[in-house]
């Protein structure tokens, strides 16, 4: 979201794959890594179906200052359907 863009996506690819995918760029700076934390995304709808947060993401979320409630995209593998939102599109 907003774009309205849908993509459907192989198990194991990870979010910030499938919004690559879907033409959405997202920003980042190490090369997925786990290390900027510019990646994350808000998941407006579908997190229940998600992997649960590590503490090693969120420890990369604090050291960077991002928001607790975004989920790093570089790492999340999707595995349920997702709508999600950069707070930059
Ligand atoms: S791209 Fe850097 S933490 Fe995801």
């Amino acid at each position: 979201m907003p774009s309205g863009r849908e993509v459907r996506v192989v198990a194991g690819t990870t979010l910030l794959e499938a919004t690559r995918e879907a033409g959405l760029p997202i920003a980042t700076a190490c090369g997925a890594n786990q290390l900027c934390a510019l990646c994350g995304l808000e998941i407006l709808e579908g997190e229940a179906g998600l992997v649960a947060e590590t503490d090693e993401e969120a420890h990369i979320k604090e050291l960077n200052r991002v928001d607790a409630e975004l989920r790093l995209s570089c790492q999340l593998e999707v595995t349920a359907d997702l709508v999600v939102r950069a707070r930059y599109w």
